[in-house]
């Protein structure tokens, strides 16, 4: 589905900018469609040296122009926001929030208009097309609504459809995932180094090694352990790199280090 409609972005930082990106590298004509704010006047500058589009610190001019609002700012600085812009909000409009932790209905109690409401939530690879989001939606929604929302963000990726009570573990597994993986490509292209391997050399054979096997992962559907075995050869090399990775507890450490990240999610809307 094409996406014809005008988009404001409110808050162009990390992510807002990771979005921006990607929709305008697939659709360069879009760029007439979006406008974006940032906070600072500092940082508008700064945006229009990466996009050449409207960008201001004008919230309400921004509102007034557009269908969609996509809503990038952090979440501690969402309710001053929404009542800044709710007398603004015109039945027409729909609202994607990609604050993490700040539910659909948070955003419905600051609006006087019912209007739909769409909680996503995206992660940075957006920005080569190869992001990962859920979206969840307030009951108001209609089917094309959500499929208006699911389209901005196919454009840079995959996306799926889950439960809104679920939205703070997806922020925890897949929204701050790429971090926990650029630590594991990091580890083990210092161990590419430590064994005389070049950084330039490991980075690329950690990178690529893990870009495979996530799309082992993807296009077999096997289950990963399956995978695993596949590589595990009796009494060769890669048992004994599991064995210190069990050591090591690795798995629980991820576990933990998710649920962590899920309780955090959750309290992010008060500090
Ligand atoms: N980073 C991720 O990977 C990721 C993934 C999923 C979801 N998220 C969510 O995305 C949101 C943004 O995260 P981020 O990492 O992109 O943060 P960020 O880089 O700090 O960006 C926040 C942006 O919001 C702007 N802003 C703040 N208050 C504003 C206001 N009242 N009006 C207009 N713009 C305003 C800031 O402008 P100034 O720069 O001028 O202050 C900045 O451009 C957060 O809610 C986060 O939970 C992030």
């Amino acid at each position: 589905m094409e996406v014809t409609k005008k988009i404001g972005v409110i808050g162009v930082g990390k992510l807002g900018q990771a979005i921006i990106s990607g929709l305008i590298k697939n659709n360069p004509g879009i760029v007439n469609n979006i406008i974006g704010t940032v906070n600072h006047l500092e940082s508008i500058e700064k945006v229009k040296k990466v996009f050449n589009i409207n960008v201001s610190n004008d919230n309400i001019n921004l509102v007034k122009n557009s269908d969609v609002l996509i809503i990038a700012v952090k979440p501690q600085n969402m309710s001053d926001l929404m009542t800044q812009i709710n007398p603004y909000i015109d039945g027409s409009k729909l609202i994607i929030s990609v604050a993490a932790s700040i539910t659909t209905n948070f955003i419905a109690q600051r609006l006087t208009e019912k209007i739909p409401i769409i909680r996503a939530m995206p992660n940075t690879p957006c920005v080569i097309n190869k992001g990962m989001t859920a979206l969840s939606a307030s009951a108001n929604c209609s089917k094309e609504d959500l499929q208006l929302a699911s389209s901005i963000f196919e454009v840079v990726g995959e996306t799926v459809i889950v439960d809104e009570y679920l939205m703070d573990g997806v922020t925890a597994l897949s929204a701050s995932g790429p971090a926990y993986l650029y630590v594991i490509i990091e580890s083990l292209a210092e161990a590419g180094v430590k064994l005389g391997i070049s950084r330039e050399v490991s980075t690329k054979l950690a990178a690529q090694t893990m870009l495979g096997a996530a799309s082992m992962v993807l296009s077999s559907k096997s289950h990963p352990a399956l995978l695993k075995d596949m590589v595990t050869t009796p009494a060769g090399c890669t048992i004994d790199g599991l064995m210190e990775l069990e050591e090591g507890k690795l798995r629980v450490t991820l576990i933990k280090a998710v649920v962590l990240a899920a309780k955090r999610a959750r309290e992010l809307v008060n500090n």
